[in-house]
């Protein structure tokens, strides 16, 4: 894959990237790494580390674009237990790898992060919840949080103070709904990943019933460099609103796919075409999802949409996690639907009915119009199973995500539906209409 930067006011969570072994804690700290620490460890209070990450603007890289500097605050302060931030690296969202990047390249931002935001909210301990599958930058945040331990930077005394500072790393269970955060919590518990009902929320009663917060690699990984250059400096890039850069991952048809650092508010044809090289020779971008495979699609003719969080959320979707995926105009639309609904039914949980039978219900229907069995029965029914599927009908954001495929797909692409279930033909595809 190919790693560039992409932003206009310099980036910042690939500041460093490219110094050979910056995952070496040697390397991270001659640069400035730890500095954010110490600071705030040996100098600030709680309050003023949540009062410059609220400066800075910075919201949540995981999906939901939430302000990081509240979700630290409603953590209360008077809890007499354990408070823990729980560090959400599970990354399964189809699309987006640019958590593993960040985890490889440069574990110990994450590590640094991670032990700011305990203090921050009044902690002694996170846990880093990885997914099983990656291996690598397991092996890489357990060297480097061992590293951080020998060094004193974690540990009983960080930077001589008396204020106990620990990470924990703990390997995923192999499953989507173990990245939704209360599920997530679950299978931190060593039980089976299903979500719980909110409220409460995990602020108030998360991981073993103590306050947590939830926070994304991306999120924390940006916090070191916030604390170091202020939150003002950081809330001068990007949108009034959205600030900052961001991570991108741009797959499919695109020439030059990889992990690009934006600042937020370019357009997705400035990422699209010119960081990732654009469509192949005599292509043409035909539909992308903006966040992931859990964000509303766009048509091609949007390209010039702005990844500004705000724009996005007017538009319907929203800019997730950061996952880029591009479809040219070689591909059916109804084809690239019907395979991301096998994907969210395979990994419903099955806890809340609209989720477990809705997203099945839309696989078979896919099924019968790809097999040229459609009808208009079928249009009206994919129809009919999106709204069942979304408006908070379901425990989590998975059954959403699962209705906003059939819904986007079919609002831009109604067309291509029609002429599948209508006339049994796909004018992209030719005869080739099986998934
Ligand atoms: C089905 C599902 C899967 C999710 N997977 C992830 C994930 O892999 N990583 C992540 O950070 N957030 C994921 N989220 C969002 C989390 O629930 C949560 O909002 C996020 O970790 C909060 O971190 P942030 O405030 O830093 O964005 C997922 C949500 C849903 C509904």
């Amino acid at each position: 894959m190919a790693e560039q930067r992409g932003t206009v006011g310099g980036p910042v969570l690939t500041e460093w990237f490219g110094r050979a072994n910056l995952h070496k804690l040697e390397v991270y700290e001659k640069l400035g790494g730890y500095e954010g620490l110490r600071k705030v460890v040996t100098g600030m209070s709680a309050a003023q580390v949540i009062d410059e990450v609220k400066a800075s603007g910075l919201r949540g890289r995981g999906g939901a674009d939430f302000p990081t500097a509240t979700k630290w605050s409603f953590v209360p302060k008077d809890h007499p237990g354990p408070k823990y931030i729980v560090v959400n690296a599970d990354e399964s969202e189809p699309g987006s790898a640019k958590d593993r990047y960040l985890m490889e390249n440069s574990p110990h931002a994450l590590i640094e992060g991670a032990a700011i935001a305990t203090f921050a909210i009044g902690g002694h301990q996170a846990w880093i919840y990885i997914r099983g599958e990656y291996d690598l930058p397991y092996e890489k945040l357990r060297d480097a949080i061992a590293e951080a331990h020998a060094k004193g930077h974690l540990g009983d005394h960080p930077f001589g103070t008396d204020y106990p500072l620990d990470i924990r790393l703990y390997r995923g269970h192999g499953a989507y709904i173990c990245g939704e955060e209360t599920a997530l919590l679950e299978s931190l518990e060593g039980k089976r990943a299903q979500p719980r009902s909110r409220p409460p929320f995990p602020a108030i009663k998360g991981a073993w019933g103590q306050p947590t917060a939830v926070n994304n690699v991306e999120t924390l990984s940006t916090v070191p460099w916030i604390i170091r250059h202020g939150g003002a400096e950081y809330a001068k890039r990007g949108t009034e609103k959205a600030k900052g850069t961001r991570m991108v991952t741009v797959s499919g048809d695109v020439q030059k796919p990889g992990n690009y650092e934006i600042e937020i508010g370019v357009t997705y044809r400035h990422i699209i075409e010119e960081l990732a090289g654009g469509p192949f020779p005599g292509r043409k971008v035909k539909v992308f999802w903006p966040g992931g495979s859990s964000a509303k699609v766009l048509p091609g003719s949007m390209l010039d949409t702005s990844t500004d969080l705000d724009g996005l959320k007017a538009l319907g979707t929203m800019g997730g996690s950061g996952g880029i995926i591009v479809m040219d105009d070689s591909h059916c639309v109804v084809k690239g639907a019907a395979r991301l609904l096998r994907f969210y039914a395979h990994e419903s949980c099955g806890k809340c009915t609209p989720c477990r039978v809705g997203s099945n219900w839309a696989v078979r229907t896919y099924e019968r119009i790809l097999a040229n069995e459609g009808s208009q029965i079928e249009l009206a029914l994919l129809d009919r199973v999106q709204q069942g599927l979304q408006g908070g009908r379901c425990l989590c954001g998975l059954g959403d995500a699962a209705g906003w495929v059939i819904q986007s797909t079919m609002n831009h692409f109604r067309n291509e539906y029609e002429e599948h279930c209508l006339h049994h033909t796909c004018s992209v595809e030719g005869a080739l209409i099986h998934a």
